[in-house]
C-alpha cells in the first residue's frame, strides 16, 4: 500500500499563540497524529475491524466510523475505551498496546484517511479571522457567546481531528454530521419550517429553528419532512488561503470546554 501521509502540525506555533484563557495544547493532545499513527491503525484497522465494520466503518447501524458518527463516545479517550473494553451491545474488547490504540484511534480520527494532509497554523490568528473576516461568529456561537442557528463550537476541539476540522471549513457539504442537517418541514396546514435537526426518533423530530425556537415536531400527519444534504455553512475552499484555514483549525483546536 502506498502512504503518502502528511500530518503538519505544529506544536510550538499553537503553544506560543494560544488566546489567553484557551487551553493550550500540549505534544500528547488527542488528536494530532503522526503518519505512522494513522498507517498503523489503517493496517489494524483492516485486519481486526474491517469484519465487522466494514471497509467505509458505516456496516453497524448508528455508527459511522469514517465520519466520527458514535453512538456515544465524543473523545478520543472514549474512543480508546470503547476498543479496549468493548461495550454491551456487542463491541469486542481489543487487547492492544498503546503504539496500536494511538494508531487506531488517529485511523478513526483521520477519517480513513491515510494521505490526509493537515497544516495546522496560529492559533491567534485563526481567533482574529473566526471572529473578523471569515464571519464565523455570525453563525457560531462559542463559550455562551454568539448565536445559535449553528452547531455551538465551544468544544469543537475535543470532539473532532484536525483533519476533520479542516474539512469542514473547507468543504462542509463533504463533512456534514447526520445529527446537525438542516431540515426543511411542512406541517399539515401548509406552513413551513426551517431549521436544524437536533434530535429524532419514531413519532418526533426535535429542531431549532431558524429564529432559534426548540421544537419538538410530531411526525405523523407532516406534508412533507426533507433533510438537506447540502450544508447551510459556505465553503471556505476559494475563500480563504491555506494558511489562513490552518490558522482556523489552531484555534478551533484550543475549544475544548470540558
Ligand atoms: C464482532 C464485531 C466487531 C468487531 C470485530 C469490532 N467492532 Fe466495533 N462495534 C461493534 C458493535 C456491534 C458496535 C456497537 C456497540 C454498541 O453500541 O454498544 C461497535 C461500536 C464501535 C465503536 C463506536 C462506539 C460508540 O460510542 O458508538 C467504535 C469506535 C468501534 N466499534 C471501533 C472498533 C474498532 C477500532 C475495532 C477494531 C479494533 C472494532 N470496533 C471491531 C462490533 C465490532
Ligand atoms: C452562514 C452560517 C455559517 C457560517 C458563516 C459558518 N458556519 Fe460553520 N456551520 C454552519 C452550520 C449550519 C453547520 C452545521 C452543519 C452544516 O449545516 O454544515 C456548521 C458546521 C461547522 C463545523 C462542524 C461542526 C461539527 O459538529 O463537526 C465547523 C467546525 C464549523 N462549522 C466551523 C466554521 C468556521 C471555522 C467558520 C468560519 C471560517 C464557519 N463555520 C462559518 C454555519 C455556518
Amino acid at each position: 500500500m502506498l502512504l503518502r501521509a502528511t500530518l503538519l502540525v505544529s506544536f510550538g506555533l499553537i503553544a506560543s499563540a494560544a488566546p489567553a484563557g484557551a487551553q493550550l495544547l500540549t505534544v500528547d493532545h488527542p488528536g494530532q497524529y503522526t503518519q505512522e499513527d494513522i498507517a498503523r491503525g489503517s493496517l489494524l484497522y483492516n485486519a481486526q475491524c474491517f469484519a465487522c465494520h466494514g471497509r467505509d466503518g458505516d456496516q453497524i447501524s448508528g455508527v459511522d466510523l469514517r465520519r466520527g458518527q458514535f453512538r456515544r463516545a465524543q473523545s478520543d479517550e472514549d474512543l480508546a475505551q470503547t476498543i479496549t473494553r468493548g461495550t454491551p451491545g456487542g463491541m469486542p474488547p481489543f487487547k492492544l498496546d498503546p503504539a496500536e490504540l494511538t494508531g487506531i484511534v488517529a485511523f478513526i480520527r483521520a477519517g480513513f484517511d491515510t494521505s490526509a494532509s493537515v497544516k495546522v497554523g496560529s492559533a491567534a490568528r485563526g481567533k482574529s479571522l473566526f471572529d473578523g473576516k471569515g464571519e464565523c461568529a455570525t453563525c457560531h456561537r462559542v463559550a455562551g457567546r454568539g448565536p445559535r442557528k449553528a452547531p455551538d463550537l465551544s468544544d469543537i476541539g475535543l470532539a473532532r481531528a484536525p483533519a476533520m476540522l479542516e474539512r469542514s471549513v473547507r468543504d462542509p457539504s463533504s463533512a456534514l454530521q447526520p445529527i446537525n442537517r438542516p431540515v426543511r418541514i411542512v406541517t399539515a396546514d401548509g406552513t413551513t419550517i426551517r431549521g436544524r435537526r437536533l434530535n429524532e426518533d419514531t413519532h418526533t423530530v426535535q429542531i431549532i429553528d431558524d429564529r432559534e425556537r426548540l421544537l419538538s415536531i410530531p411526525k405523523k400527519g407532516l406534508r412533507s419532512f426533507d433533510v438537506i444534504t447540502e450544508s447551510a455553512m459556505p465553503a471556505y475552499a476559494g475563500k480563504l488561503s491555506d494558511d489562513e484555514i490552518a490558522d482556523i483549525v489552531a484555534f478551533l483546536l484550543t475549544l475544548r470546554r470540558q
